[in-house]
Parts: structure tokens; sequence; C-alpha cells
């Protein structure tokens, strides 16, 4: 009985590691999502006369899924009913309350139907809020 029950165990145990592993969160430099080049932005740059600092979080904007609800400049579509955000940053609503819409949408406009994107980290969410701060509409 205990020849058998020990590797049963073991087996168990193997499984149970094996399992631990898989639901494990991924480390923190896992690059979720990197800034993308795409044609979108350089476009972005010109019209809205972005400074130098917007860049990574225009790139950021483009890659991260931000398009497939809001328009900008003309790019993406209007989904849910979200804005467009080529003049967001004529609203001054700041880097600290952007960076916290990024992180909890719902915490900020209560009933937003708008993802969290606080698994992307506080280095690209103030990348990003950077951009959306300097967006101040097309020239
Ligand atoms: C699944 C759809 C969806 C996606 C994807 C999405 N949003 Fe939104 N967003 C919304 C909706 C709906 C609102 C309006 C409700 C609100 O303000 O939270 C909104 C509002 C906003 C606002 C305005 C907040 C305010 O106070 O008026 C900003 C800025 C914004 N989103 C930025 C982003 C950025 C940056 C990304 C990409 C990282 C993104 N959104 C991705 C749906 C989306």
């Amino acid at each position: 009985m205990r020849r058998l029950a020990l590797p049963a165990l073991a087996l168990l145990l193997l499984v149970l590691a094996g399992c631990g592993q898989s639901t494990a969160t991924p480390p923190a430099t896992m690059p979720i999502i990197q800034p993308t080049p795409t044609h979108e932005a350089p476009v972005w740059r010109y019209d809205e006369n972005l400074p130098a600092r917007a860049t990574r979080g225009a790139l950021l904007f483009a890659g991260a899924g931000c398009t497939a609800c809001h328009t900008y400049d003309g790019s993406g579509a209007i989904n849910l009913g979200a804005p467009d955000l080529t003049a967001i940053g004529l609203r001054h609503l700041g880097i600290a309350l952007e960076v916290r819409h990024l992180q909890c949408p719902s915490c900020v406009n209560p009933g937003s139907p708008m993802p969290s994107f606080a698994s992307i980290g506080k280095k690209r969410l103030r990348e990003l809020a950077i951009f959306l701060e300097a967006s101040k509409g097309t020239r």
C-alpha cells in the first residue's frame, strides 16, 4: 500500500506544481504591449504638431488597441460610444487623472465599459497620458 501511495503522491505534487506554473502571473518585464511602428503615428505627429516626448505614447496608442473604440485624427473606429480623442488634450485632464482612468476607467467615469489597461504598467500608461495631454487637435 505504502509503495503505491508514495509515487502517486509524487505524481500529484508534480501535477499541482505544473498547474501552479500555468496560472502564475507573467513577470513584470514581459512585453505585453510594445510601441508598434505604424504609418499612422508619423501622420498624427505632423497633424497634431506633437512634441517628441509624445512619440512613444502615439506608438502605444496605435498598438494597444485604443483605436478599436476611439477615433483619432481620422484613424480608428467608434465603438461602445467612445469619444473621439483628436483634441482630448484641450480638456486638460492632467497626466495623473489620465493614468488613473487608463488603470480603472469605471473608477473615474462610473459605468464606463472601457477595459482597464493597468496590465501594461505605469511607465507605458504615463507615456500614453503624455500623448493624450499633447493631443490638442489637428492644425
Ligand atoms: C472597448 C472599447 C475601448 C477601448 C479599447 C479603449 N477605450 Fe477609451 N473609452 C471607451 C469608452 C466607452 C469611453 C467613455 C467612458 C469613459 O470615459 O470611460 C472611453 C473614454 C476614454 C477617454 C476619455 C476619458 C474622459 O474622462 O473623458 C480617454 C482619454 C480614453 N478613453 C483613452 C483610451 C486609450 C488611451 C485607450 C487605449 C489604451 C482606450 N481608451 C481604449 C472605450 C474604449
